[in-house]
């Protein structure tokens, strides 16, 4: 920051992200100004996040449950409204279980629960692969695997029936609503990450009939669901047989489905 001699050029910026939209302007122009190292450097971000790219890929990075999580460009952003996934997640598993997290995207999710509980057998998948790369980067960090391919199929055949948890943040939106979500996210995460197809339970739907082939007994299945799809969701897992409740928390607006396997 020493390089910004002039509170004007701050007050500038802010304003600048103001008119673009930004609803947290002074926030953003502080992580901006702290995060760049140079004046130029510090105007192309400025001018990155007024075309509307996401604060999060500018920065290369996002703070979930307090944790800097690398970013890349075009993966999609962990929302704050999971951090209640992983806060459930913590309270089934125990130290040393195995994990799996479904459609890990930056690995995010994962990486909260294993600091969280201490130490978890981390398991994530992803199909699409500049997520698996960047998953990588924050996962091998706690020693966990990232594999990438179709939800299960590229999981090592050993952790079959091991499974203690499987979480999935799973793509959710149905796709006729997709062009009602901010443009921050709509252009610039990938469409894979967003689109749940019709009805936006699909991906979920697959999530949950193919887990009995992984889950340990008493094992639990975690997945993020929206107000409008809850019920959808969990007729999804009462109907593969597992006991279900509903998670809610009104602070994030955050609903998860949780499924017990008998
Ligand atoms: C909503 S994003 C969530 C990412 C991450 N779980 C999080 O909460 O930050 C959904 C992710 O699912 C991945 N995905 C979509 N379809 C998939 C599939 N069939 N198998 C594996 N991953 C998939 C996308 O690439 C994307 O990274």
């Amino acid at each position: 920051m020493g390089y910004i001699n002039k509170q004007g050029t701050i007050k500038s910026i802010i304003q600048r992200l103001k008119m673009a939209g930004c609803v947290f302007a002074e926030e953003e122009a502080q992580l901006l100004i702290s995060e760049a190292e140079t004046l130029d450097e510090l105007f192309k971000m400025v001018d990155k996040r007024v075309l509307g790219l996401p604060i999060e890929h500018i920065l290369g990075w996002a703070d979930f449950c307090g944790i800097r999580i690398d970013i890349a460009t075009g993966v999609f952003v962990p929302r704050r409204r999971t951090e209640f996934l992983v806060e459930k997640a913590a309270d089934c598993i125990f130290q040393g279980g195995i994990v799996v997290d479904l459609c890990c995207g930056s690995g995010a999710i994962g990486v909260a629960i294993a600091k969280a509980v201490g130490c978890i057998n981390l398991y994530a998948t992803d199909i699409d692969p500049i997520a698996v790369q960047c998953a990588q980067r924050n996962i091998l960090k706690i020693n966990g695997q990232v594999y990438e391919g179709d939800l299960y199929n590229p999981l090592p055949v050993k952790i079959r029936r091991r499974v203690d948890m499987i979480v999935a943040n799973a793509p959710y939106v149905p796709t006729e609503s997709i062009k009602f979500l901010p443009q921050d996210f709509r252009n610039h995460e990938s469409r894979i990450a967003l689109d749940g197809g019709d009805d936006g339970l699909s991906i979920q739907r697959r999530v949950v009939s193919e887990s009995s082939v992984w889950l340990a007994q008493g094992g639990h299945i975690l997945v993020e669901t929206s107000k409008l799809q809850a019920h959808r969701t969990i007729e999804i897992f009462t109907q593969n047989g597992f006991s279900t409740r509903l998670e809610y928390n009104a602070e994030l607006d955050a609903y998860i489905v949780i499924g017990e396997k008998a």
